[in-house]
């Protein structure tokens, strides 16, 4: 079988441990020959291809990135795009294609599927927003790197006596806020699941400085809102992706705060440093498994499935399924958060 594999979207750390499961399992046990597409669909659509082996993944464990490259580039929203990416799995004389992807990259697959071509998706993003899995690649190492940060900035804050507002991303979805931000012990997480009063918060800052602490630590999910009704007015600044304006919400909060309580506030936005580097342990171990689950997936002649934790085990669900959906935070794990102000 001559097995194709891309990895598209923003990257996440783990990638590499997917690239060389598949290529492990592939062409060891199945004698699959497998080719990798360069910088996600774009490489599809426009033939960049590199035939991967043993050489390719020699000693890639522990590197963040993807060694194929990734873009934000979805064929479906690119006039020819499909047709292009069917005339080069002919070419390459694909008969199966794994892709690795969050959201975006995941409707695109599904839209492919759709086209005949026998395909297995994995999800990954930071995020952890694909919906049907418990966890996507890449979201453990991103929430141990928030949280590393998040216990620097407690003792900067206490020095300096300062409200610190620590920013990550997250879309849609607050997991990283709130995962970050119980193991960081921040005193509050915003989460665009649960959009905000800042009348409550400048309330809840005033009485703590008042009482107890000198400090205060606010970790903000990029995608973090005011509540309609409340006291804020505020449109999530987006780019040409959807990606969201690095800080803008931060810097907003931090500006309402300061004036607002005259405590010293200061804004950090932790921004792509919690998708680079080295991955740990667990999304090793999740790339790995999901790499073989889906090199086995595709070898039994299956297709529109994607590999998914569930509780510990590996399963295989329809990607008709979970393309278009977003899996929330729920609403125990905001509270968690909440609970331990
Ligand atoms: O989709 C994952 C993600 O990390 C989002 O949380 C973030 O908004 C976006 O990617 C950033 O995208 P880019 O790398 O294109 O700036």
């Amino acid at each position: 079988m001559r097995l194709g594999l891309l990895t598209g979207g923003g990257d996440v750390p783990g990638l590499n441990a997917v690239i060389r499961a598949v290529v492990k399992r592939g062409e060891g046990d199945h004698g699959h020959t497998v080719i990798g597409f360069r910088n996600g669909w774009r490489g599809l659509a426009e033939g960049d291809v590199i035939e991967l082996g043993r050489k390719n993944i020699r000693n890639v464990l522990p590197l963040g990135g993807t060694l194929l490259g990734t873009a934000r580039y979805h064929p479906h929203s690119n006039d020819g795009g499909i047709d292009e990416v069917l005339t080069t799995l002919e070419a390459e004389r694909i008969d199966g294609l794994i892709v690795v992807g969050g959201d975006g990259t995941l409707s695109a697959a599904q839209k492919i599927a759709e086209q005949g071509v026998k395909l297995i998706a994995i999800p990954k993003t930071i995020d952890n927003d694909v919906w049907g899995t418990d966890r996507s690649i890449g979201f453990d190492t991103a929430v141990m790197i928030a949280t590393e940060a998040i216990d620097r900035i407690h003792t900067t804050a206490e020095s300096h006596n300062r409200v610190m507002l620590v920013e990550v991303m997250g879309r849609t979805a607050g997991w990283i806020a709130t995962m970050a931000g119980i193991a960081g012990g921040a005193e509050i997480v915003l989460a665009p699941e649960r959009p905000f009063d800042i009348d409550q918060i400048i309330k809840f800052l005033k009485h703590r400085h008042r009482s107890h602490a000198s400090f205060s630590i606010i970790v903000v999910a990029e995608g973090a809102v005011p509540a309609a009704g409340t006291n804020m007015q505020y449109e999530t600044q987006t780019g040409r992706f959807g990606e969201i304006v690095a800080g803008s919400i931060s810097e907003r909060l931090r500006v309402i705060i300061e004036e607002a309580t005259g405590f010293e506030t200061r804004v950090t936005v932790l921004g792509h440093i919690q998708r680079g580097g080295t991955p740990t342990a667990f999304d090793r171990i999740l790339g790995s498994r999901f790499g073989v689950a889906a090199t086995d997936s595709i070898s039994r002649g299956e297709t529109g499935l994607m590999t998914a934790l569930v509780g510990d085990d590996i399963k295989m669900i329809p990607l008709s399924e979970v393309a278009g959906k977003v899996k929330h935070v729920p609403p125990e794990l905001l509270d968690v958060a909440s609970a331990l102000a």
